[in-house]
């Protein structure tokens, strides 16, 4: 079997279509572009990179991004003092601190400040109970869009065994959250999984959220099974690669998210739909 490709970049394209016309709409009837706030603290590399294109993505679909970046040594209490002016703040629909955050700072301590309507990510306790008591209102960006990516692909997820290789606040918790409310049989993987390979090959679903290049082996992968890759690494030749070993992942696959083009794409798309969805609740 050769696995079908779920184009993420294509998938993506259309969401982020579907936003600027509910944008212009709003803007069309007399109201506000909705507004969002991105916070960068320090010269994180890979961060930059991120929030630039979060930055550039939020203006392509007519949204208003406002950028705060902080110097590395921020003290948390002045941190802490921005996101209340940006929840106090009317123009700010959506507030986003890109993480990881220096040492000094606690990032728990941050989230919990921000305005769980204003709170896009979805990082926030409140938002995060929410999934997990299956009434979600802002949910964490890469999980949803690998949600929208799994839909995309036309199969049922009810009853499937999903296995979700990483426990992050960031995309395993709220992964497997997500698949459970979509029905599916969910295992977690992490560091201390005994037998990952052999949990992996009872997979109808493989997530793999571990930050590894080529982590997942292709003879892990169960034949027909659907793929995700949420890896963006760099390996030793400086191509972006994911975690899961792609061409022979692809032999044995059903279906499979390419990187670059999976979920990358889609996590943008997603936190700009997700800052729409925070105007419209803002609104009432
Ligand atoms: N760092 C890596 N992924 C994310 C994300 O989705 N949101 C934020 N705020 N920081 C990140």
């Amino acid at each position: 079997m050769v696995a079908r490709i779920i184009d993420g970049k294509a998938v993506a394209e259309r969401l982020r279509a579907s936003v600027r016309a509910r944008v212009a709409e709003r803007v069309a009837a007399g109201g506000a572009a909705p507004g969002l706030a991105v916070v960068l603290v320090g010269e994180n590399a890979a961060s930059q990179v991120y929030v630039r294109s979060k930055r550039k993505t939020t203006d392509g679909v007519g949204m208003q991004s406002l950028a705060f970046d902080l110097p590395a040594t921020v003290a948390e209490a002045e941190l802490l003092a921005l996101v209340e002016r940006l929840n106090a703040d009317r123009a700010v629909n959506g507030i986003l601190v890109q993480l990881p955050l220096p040492k000094q700072i606690d990032v728990e301590r941050v989230i919990e400040r921000i305005d769980p309507r204003k709170d896009v990510d979805g990082f926030h306790p409140y938002n995060v109970g929410r999934l997990v008591l299956k009434m979600p209102l802002l949910r964490p960006c890469t999980p949803y869009g690998c949600m929208q990516l799994l839909a995309e692909t036309g199969e049922s997820l009810i009853g499937k065994h999903a296995v979700v290789i990483g426990q992050s606040n960031i995309v395993g918790r709220p992964m497997a959250l997500e698949l459970l409310m979509a029905r599916c049989t969910v295992t977690i993987c992490h560091s201390a999984t005994r037998d990952l390979p052999g949990i992996v090959h009872q997979a109808d679903v493989v997530v793999a959220a571990v930050g590894k290049a080529n982590f997942v082996q292709g003879d892990w992968i169960r034949q027909g099974a659907i793929v995700v890759d949420v890896g963006i690494n760099r390996n030793a030749d400086g191509k972006l690669v994911g975690d899961i070993d792609f061409a022979a992942a692809q032999e044995r696959a059903s279906w499979i998210t390419p990187v670059p083009g999976g979920v990358g794409p889609m996590t943008i798309a997603t936190l700009l739909a997700n800052t729409l969805r925070a105007a419209e609740l803002q609104d009432v």
